[in-house]
C-alpha cells in the first residue's frame, strides 16, 4: 500500500527537525542532492556504526578500508563503468523533458497491473471468503488479456535490453501509445544511452589534464586493494573487505526524496572466496543481512527477497532486500555472486596478477565474490518512514491531543536521552547539570530547561529521543528522578545512580549485535 501523503509529511518533517534540508538551499537548491542537519548526521552515523561493526567486530575474517574517490581511469574501462554504465534515455519533443525510456516501461506495466489488482480487489469483495485468487487470475477474460499484454512488454523489452537495440525500446513506447506524463503527447525522440558516471579532470593544466571520473561505486576501490588487504593482512581465504563512502551517480529521473540521489553514500562488503563455493556464501549472507535489518525491529512484514531475472554479464546470482517504502516495496539492499570478473578484469587491464595461492590445494586462482551493497540514505530513509507515526493520546485536561513521534530502533536515535529540570531555579539545573555531565561520557545527551516540560517531551518525541530525564524537587530530597519512556510516554521513578544501566540497555549495538549471530 503506498501513502504518499505520509510521504510528504516525512519530508517535510525530515527538514523541520533538524535531519534532511535541500543542498544549497539558499540558492534555490541543488535536484538530487541533500544535507544532513545535525540529528540527521548523528542517525547517519548510527547507522554507518552499526554497519560496519556488525562486518569487522562480528566476523574475524572482515577488516575494514577507506580507499580514494578518484581512481585511476582505467579501472572503470576493466569494471565495465565506461562502456555499459547506461540508462536509455528518451526526451519529449513538446514538454522538453528527459525521461528513463525503461522507467517509462515500466510505469506503463505498472499501471495495468494497478488494473489487474483492482479487479481481484473487486472480485474479492463480491465473493468473500468463497474467492481463490489463482483460480480469478487464471479464468477472468480481461485478467488474462491485461497480464498477457504485461508479458508480452517485458519479453520484448528484455530482447531489446539483451541486444541493446534502441530503436525498439522506442517502439515499444510507440506501440504501447505510452505519453509524456507532463504535456500528454507521443512526440518522443530516438532513444540513446546516457552514461551516469560523472567526469572531472585531475591535473592543473585542463588541455593536458587526464580525465578522471567520480565513483559510481565504491567496490572498485575494494578490488583494486584486494592484494594489499590479502598480503599485508595476511587474510587467508575465506575473507571480506568493508568500506563505507560517498559515489556519485547522474541519475536521470532523480526523485522520491533521498531514495535515489546523484551524490550518496554506500556501505559496500567484498566477500573472497574459493571458486565452486559461491551458492554456499551467496545463501549465508543473504540470511545474514536479512537478520541485520530484522533485527531493528521494524517489522520483518516490510522486508523481502526480490532475485533478479535479467542478469549482469558478470552475475551468476542477484537478489534485492526490499523494503517497504510509503511509496512501495522498492530496493534498500543488493546481495551479488560477482564470480571473478571484476579482480579478473583488474588483473587483465593492470597486468597484474591478482590471483590466490590456496595452501589446502596446493592451487593458485581469481577468487570469486560475494557482495552486499546497501545505500546509507535508503537505510536512513526506511528508518525514518518506519519510525514516523501520529498519535492521539490523552492530555492532562482529560481531553486529547496528537502527537508526532518518531520511533527509530532506539540504538541508531541521533540523541539518547534528554535531562530537563522541571524549572529553572531552586538548585534543578544544577542538579540536571550534575546528571549531564555524568552520562554525557557514555551517550548523546541534551540539556534542556526552556519552555514547558510537555512541550520539551513533544519536542524529544520527534526527534526519536528514547528517553526523557525530569529532575524535580522530589529529585533533591532522594536523588530519584522521573525517567519517560518515548514509545510508551510510562514515566517511573528511578535513582539517579541507575540512569546510565537503564539507557545503556535500551540503546546499546550490542544486544542488536547478539541476536544477528
Ligand atoms: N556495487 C554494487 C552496486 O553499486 P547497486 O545496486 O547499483 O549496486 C547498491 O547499488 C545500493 O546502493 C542500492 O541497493 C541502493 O541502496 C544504493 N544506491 C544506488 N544508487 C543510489 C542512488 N542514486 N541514490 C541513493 N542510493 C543509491
Amino acid at each position: 500500500m503506498t501513502n504518499p501523503d505520509k510521504f510528504k509529511k516525512i519530508i517535510a518533517h525530515a527538514k523541520e527537525y533538524g535531519f534532511v534540508f535541500q543542498s544549497s538551499e539558499i540558492y534555490d537548491g541543488l535536484s538530487a542532492v541533500y544535507d544532513y542537519g545535525q540529528n540527521g548526521s548523528e542517525l547517519k552515523n548510527n547507522i554507518k556504526k552499526y554497519w560496519l561493526d556488525s562486518m569487522v567486530m562480528l566476523h574475524e575474517n572482515i577488516v575494514g578500508i577507506d580507499s580514494a574517490i578518484f581512481m585511476h581511469p582505467t579501472v572503470w574501462k576493466a569494471s565495465g563503468h565506461v562502456g555499459a554504465f547506461n540508462d536509455p534515455l528518451i526526451d519529449n519533443k513538446d514538454s522538453k523533458k528527459r525521461y528513463r525510456a525503461d522507467v517509462l516501461i515500466e510505469e506503463h506495466i505498472e499501471k495495468i497491473n494497478e488494473k489487474i489488482e483492482k479487479e481481484i480487489e473487486k472480485a474479492q469483495m463480491r465473493f468473500g471468503n468463497q474467492f481463490d485468487e489463482k483460480q480469478f487470475r487464471t479464468t477472468n477474460q480481461r485478467v488474462i488479456e491485461r497480464q498477457s499484454k504485461i508479458d508480452e512488454i517485458l519479453n520484448r523489452f528484455k530482447k531489446a535490453t539483451e541486444l541493446s537495440d534502441l530503436n525498439e525500446i522506442k517502439q515499444i513506447i510507440i506501440d504501447n501509445e505510452i505519453t509524456c506524463p507532463v504535456s500528454g503527447s507521443k512526440n518522443w525522440t530516438d532513444v540513446r544511452q546516457f552514461n551516469l558516471m560523472f567526469d572531472t579532470k585531475l591535473g592543473s593544466v585542463s588541455e593536458d589534464a587526464d580525465l578522471i571520473y567520480l565513483r559510481p561505486e565504491t567496490a572498485q576501490g575494494i578490488f583494486v586493494n584486494y592484494l594489499n588487504v590479502q598480503k599485508t593482512g595476511r587474510m587467508k581465504l575465506p575473507f571480506g573487505i568493508a568500506q563505507i563512502g560517498k559515489a556519485f551517480r547522474n541519475e536521470i529521473v532523480a526523485r522520491q526524496f533521498i531514495f535515489r540521489m546523484r551524490e550518496f553514500e554506500q556501505m559496500e562488503m567484498q566477500f573472497f572466496i574459493r571458486p565452486g563455493e559461491e551458492d554456499k556464501w551467496f545463501d549465508y549472507w543473504k540470511k545474514n543481512r536479512m537478520k541485520w535489518h530484522e533485527v531493528l525491529g521494524m517489522g520483518d512484514e516490510n522486508y523481502r527477497f526480490h532475485d533478479h531475472q535479467n542478469l549482469a554479464h558478470y552475475a551468476k546470482a542477484a537478489t534485492d532486500i526490499e523494503f517497504n517504502f510509503p511509496f512501495g516495496f522498492k530496493e534498500l539492499e543488493g546481495i551479488h555472486s560477482r564470480t571473478d570478473f571484476d579482480l579478473s578484469q583488474h588483473q587483465e587491464h593492470s597486468g597484474k596478477k591478482l590471483q590466490y595461492f590456496d595452501p589446502e590445494t596446493n592451487e593458485s586462482y581469481v577468487p570469486f565474490v560475494i557482495e552486499t551493497s546497501i545505500g546509507v540514505d535508503r537505510m536512513f530513509l526506511s528508518i525514518l518512514s518506519h519510525a514516523y507515526q501520529e498519535e492521539i493520546i490523552p492530555n492532562n485536561d482529560g481531553n486529547t491531543e496528537s502527537r508526532v513521534v518518531l520511533k527509530i530502533p532506539e540504538a541508531l536515535a541521533p540523541i539518547k536521552a534528554a535531562i530537563l529540570p522541571l524549572v529553572k531555579k531552586d538548585g534543578l539545573p544544577e542538579l540536571a547539570r550534575t546528571i549531564m555531565n555524568e552520562l554525557k561520557y557514555d551517550f548523546n545527551c541534551s540539556y534542556e530547561d526552556k519552555d514547558s516540560i510537555g512541550k520539551r517531551y513533544r519536542r524529544h518525541d520527534a526527534i526519536g529521543t528514547p528517553y526523557c530525564i525530569t529532575v524535580d524537587h522530589q529529585s533533591l530530597q532522594d536523588n530519584t528522578v522521573t525517567l519517560r519512556d518515548r514509545d510508551t510516554m510510562v514515566q517511573k521513578r528511578v535513582e539517579i545512580s541507575k540512569l546510565a544501566e537503564i539507557i545503556n540497555q535500551k540503546t546499546n549495538l550490542k544486544s542488536l549485535f547478539k541476536q544477528i549471530n
